[in-house]
């Protein structure tokens, strides 16, 4: 299970995609959570085995308390519709952050979920709401002076990280043009290969997600090695 392939996709482009519909911004919200639907049923078909995606970062407070308002309506929804399908089809979903910030019917639906699809172990979907790379690792390091510890390794910080039990994404995908990280999986993605495709998110689906593992394919990676020929 945990040997399979790890993509993790920062959600980016549901604004923009609306705007160019005259449409307000959480109609790109609702049309990103088809995507979502659409790239978690392509990733058990394409045998992904680990998919990890960024729907709401510590930072996304900042925006209006009716975008707000709307994006964890629309996660309220999906929690709703998705919680049987994911286990019809063994999907183990899974959130990383600090859900203490959401509104406690959201929390306590994330905690049930999770604990429901615990045993499924086709696909995991691993979520970031109310996460931050940053903040992941603040977290870990406190968790580890509290244990006692003065000096650290790198292991026993993985050791702390929401995805401690989790191998590192193989594919960090970020739609609509941006290349950035934004704080996402900071200490995870150090080796990741990196991909930013133009397509908006709320048009990404299968055929976007099978052109992204095709030039994942042809990665050369060394992990600070060099390649054969050149050795
Ligand atoms: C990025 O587009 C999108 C978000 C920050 C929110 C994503 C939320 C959802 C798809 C809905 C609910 C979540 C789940 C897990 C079902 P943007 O708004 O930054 O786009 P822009 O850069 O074009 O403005």
């Amino acid at each position: 299970m945990k040997d399979g392939l790890h993509v993790a996709i920062i959600l980016d482009g549901n604004g923009r995609w609306a705007k160019r519909r005259g449409l307000p911004r959480n109609a790109g919200h609702r049309a990103g959570m088809e995507a979502i639907k659409k790239t978690v049923l392509a990733s058990c078909e394409l045998g992904i085995k680990i998919l990890s995606l960024f729907a709401f970062s510590t930072e996304n407070w900042k925006r209006s308390q009716k975008e707000i308002d709307g994006i964890f309506g629309i996660l309220r929804d999906y929690l709703d519709e998705n919680i049987e399908v994911y286990k019809e089809k063994g999907i183990n979903l899974r959130i990383m952050g600090d859900l203490s910030k959401l509104p406690e019917d959201i929390s306590k639906k994330l905690i049930s979920a999770q604990e429901e699809t615990a045993s499924c172990d086709k696909l995991i979907v691993n979520v970031g709401i109310n996460y931050g790379g940053r903040d992941e690792l603040v977290r870990a390091f406190n968790l580890l002076l509290k244990e006692g510890k003065s000096i650290v390794s790198a292991e026993d910080i993985k050791k702390k990280l929401y995805t401690h039990d989790l191998p590192d994404p193989d594919l960090v995908i970020r739609t609509s043009g941006e290349q950035r990280l934004s704080n996402f999986m900071l200490f995870q993605c150090a080796y990741s290969e990196l991909y930013f495709p133009k397509i908006l998110w709320p048009d990404f689906n299968k055929k976007a997600l099978k052109k992204a593992l095709s030039v994942y394919k042809k990665r050369d990676r060394r992990f600070g090695n060099v390649t054969e020929e050149k050795k």
